[in-house]
């Protein structure tokens, strides 16, 4: 029997019960739902909307079906419309008549804003928590590596010396700056909907900010009709989402360079990596490939939620009910890729010497080398055609500008002394780099306790 069956004459085709029915997805909801109708509930008793005594029972029966399904004694009914609808018929089979004066006074409309906003911010709690453990583990990784020489590539072609610690850090800033999008849609979903009605509020005395207080909202919606269509707080967590999302997987994408042998700069952990069913000798990052695979679903998720509330008119409509299956799967697969990823990246062996030797190749010091004849008076343009000559010299002959000798040197400009050798070593390059922000090590540790304080905030 469906709510509206009074202004209908038939029952609904059971191909178009299947269509409508949201059950199957929004179950995920049930907590959410249960405590939003106990707050409502509540309310209605206090302001004298229903009888107190009723009040009291609606809530008593509500707690009685949160812990019945709980432990598996109720079973979620598939062909239910939605969570909604399922609750208030097992609420009035439970405690008869006055299970149907919970709905007074609200409208499934409000009813889903709240549930969804309830259930979104505890994703973003979690979502926060495991975003702060990921940036944890690279500040543990970071901190061993200050003095770790590797070379920062532009258009992945070596470019200049910095440290493994600084390339870690820079994740780290995109990591912080995720925390605080999450932050802010956490401030957008904490808001009260109920109240709104189906769209134009309600003729009842209802005590809004009572419901707020007692579910946690720092705030009640101001306009009935935006109360129930408005879905920026969707969005918005979806956007902070794929943001991550392109974090991780420009992450990833490194982790898969490194792990290959044409770079060879890290090793994964035997449990975090994957073998081949035919290529004995395989050692695959399927981890980290899955998750820059996963970043494009991600963003699906937040084409679909975009796509669907374009041009709706006020307020609500069905198109809406699509909102759930994207945002749920973006919060499920964000802390899917985390808990795998952040286990990773703690296990992972780094391969120094490697680093170090692919730095030795490259000229990556030749920016330093030009600054040395810059800082000894030559105009920099000059500096840098000198060193370009240098540079051609050594790929002709074999050298590099560590091996070069003072004569050799000398044959391009008289300016270079013996102190060039001190210029132009790797570790003196990254120590020079001091500028705030810079890879230099004491620049970097400052970085790591910089961004130890700021994790306090979250
Ligand atoms: N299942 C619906 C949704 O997720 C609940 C609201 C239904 N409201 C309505 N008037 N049909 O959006």
């Amino acid at each position: 029997m469906k709510l509206w069956a009074g202004r209908f004459s038939k029952e609904v085709d059971a191909g178009v019960n299947d269509f409508n029915s949201s059950i199957s997805f929004d179950q995920r909801m049930v907590r959410q739902d249960i405590l939003g109708s106990m707050a409502h509930a509540a309310m209605l008793g206090s302001t004298g909307i229903i009888e107190k005594a009723e009040a009291d029972k609606i809530c008593d029966g509500l707690q009685k079906l949160l812990e019945d399904i709980g432990s598996g004694k109720l079973a979620i009914d598939g062909t239910a419309e939605d969570i909604h609808t399922f609750i208030e018929a097992e609420l009035t089979k439970l405690i008869g008549d006055a299970g149907k004066r919970l709905h007074t006074a609200r409208s499934r409309n409000d009813q889903v804003a709240l549930d969804v906003r309830m259930y979104l911010k505890d994703e973003i709690t979690e979502i926060t928590a495991l975003v702060e453990k990921l940036i944890k583990a690279l500040l543990a990784q970071a901190i061993q590596h200050t003095e770790t020489v590797m070379c920062g590539y532009t258009h992945l072609q070596r470019a200049q010396p910095i440290t493994f610690a600084h390339h870690l850090m820079a994740y780290v800033q995109m990591l912080l700056r995720d925390l605080t999008r999450l932050q802010n849609a956490y401030k957008s979903t904490n808001v009260l909907p109920l109240g709104s009605g189906a769209l134009a509020g309600t003729t009842y005395p209802l005590n809004r900010a009572l419901v707020a207080e007692r579910l946690g909202f720092d705030d009640i919606s101001h306009n009935s009709l935006d109360g129930v269509s408005d879905r920026d707080f969707v969005v918005e967590l979806a956007s902070a989402i794929s943001i991550i999302m392109m974090h991780l997987s420009r992450f990833s994408e490194e982790i898969i360079l490194w792990c290959s042998w044409e770079f060879k700069y890290i090793e994964l952990d035997d449990a975090f990596a994957t073998g081949s069913s035919i290529m004995p000798q395989k050692k695959n990052p399927d981890i980290a490939e899955l998750v820059r695979g996963k970043t494009g679903r991600v963003y699906g998720d937040l084409m679909t939620l975009l796509a669907m509330m374009k041009s709706l008119p006020l307020a609500y409509n069905k198109d809406m009910q699509e909102d759930k299956e994207a945002i749920f799967d973006a919060c499920d697969t964000v802390k899917l890729c985390l808990k795998t990823f952040t286990p990773m990246i703690e296990t992972m062996t780094v391969l120094k010497e490697n680093m170090r030797a692919a730095a030795a190749k490259g000229f990556i010091n030749a920016t330093d080398c030009a600054d040395y004849l810059t800082k000894k008076g030559m105009p920099f343009r000059d500096a840098y055609k000198a060193v370009g000559s240098l540079v051609a010299y050594c790929i002709q002959s074999g050298k590099t500008l560590e091996t070069l000798t003072l004569e050799e040197y000398k044959a391009i400009s008289g300016t270079f002394e013996a102190d060039v050798y001190e210029a132009v070593s790797l570790e003196t390059c990254v120590k020079g780099r001091a500028v705030p922000g810079g890879p230099a090590p004491e620049q970097v540790k400052a970085e790591i306790e910089r961004a130890k304080e700021i994790l306090k905030q979250f």
